[in-house]
């Protein structure tokens, strides 16, 4: 018998956080004479179905771009559907979510989310607190410039109440006043939809990752593509800098 992708890409070294940036969900429906919100209907479904496939693989985070700080500059039908199809959507699927072992976290700028998307997320965050499968993290108004910005705020104003000083700054602090403080940085960035640029998404934590790109439309993402995005992951040589002997050698000590 053959072994199965996933059967192969588990018996290498997996990815442990997978960054996702979900794009196409437009196009996939305008090609098929659709609204673009039944795209993003259809968009939800492929999370869900991702979410399931990423705990088979034992990947550990799933990070997912789901909305933009840009995206509020969409025109205001579309972002009052997205808010409307989040809350539902996060409301039918906590019980799944828990039932699945997810644990819930989001980045971004919340506060400008409508207060009933925000208090379906505060209840899904709460009930999912104790998921040991997975975190899966949703990028919401979420961009990395934003984020940078309010990071150094913070920074600033710990500096002048002298909870911090010039000589405590580096990178792992700078870490740790990000969203993301206390996730491992994504080893790994898929991005659906053809497009091969970052959108402002997790520039800092992305400065090692491997990236792939795939022009399959967010609605149509599969089990299979994960798997394949993993495998030619898997199909790297992650440096770090190094040489590729040194890489080897350290590879052979283990
Ligand atoms: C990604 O799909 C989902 C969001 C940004 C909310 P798009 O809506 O960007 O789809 P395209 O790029 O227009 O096809
Ligand atoms: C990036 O997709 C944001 C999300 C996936 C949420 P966009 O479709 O908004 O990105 P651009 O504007 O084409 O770069
Ligand atoms: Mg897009």
């Amino acid at each position: 018998m053959s072994m199965s992708l996933l059967d192969k890409i588990k018996s290498k070294r997996l990815p442990s956080h997978i960054a996702i940036i979900m794009d196409g969900n437009g196009r996939w429906a305008t090609e098929r004479g659709l609204d673009r919100t039944e795209g993003h209907q259809e968009g939800v479904v492929a999370v869900r179905r991702i979410v399931e496939a990423a705990i088979h693989a034992n990947v550990n985070y799933l990070t997912i771009y789901a909305f933009s700080t840009e995206n509020w500059n969409r025109p205001n039908d579309e972002v009052d559907a997205l808010m409307e199809l989040m809350v539902h959507a996060i409301v039918k699927e906590t019980p799944d979510l828990i039932k699945q072992g997810v644990r819930l976290l989001t980045i971004g700028d919340c506060e400008r989310l409508p207060e009933k998307t925000r208090n379906a997320l505060d209840d899904c965050l709460e009930q999912t607190k104790d998921g040991q499968n997975i975190t899966l993290v949703l990028a919401l108004s979420y961009s990395s410039k934003w984020e940078i910005t309010h990071a150094l705020k913070n920074i600033i104003d710990d500096a002048q109440s002298k909870k911090l000083s010039n000589s405590d700054l580096n990178d792992k602090l700078i870490s740790n006043y990000l969203s993301t403080a206390g996730i491992p940085d994504p080893d790994l960035l898929i991005r659906s939809g053809g497009e091969r640029r970052l959108s402002n998404f997790l520039l800092w934590q992305l400065a090692y990752a491997e990236l792939y790109f795939t022009d399959t439309y967010w609605p149509d993402f599969n089990d299979e593509h994960l798997y394949r995005a993993i495998s030619d992951f898997q199909s790297r040589e992650r440096r770090f800098g190094k040489t590729s002997d040194q890489i080897k050698k350290e590879q052979g000590d283990n």
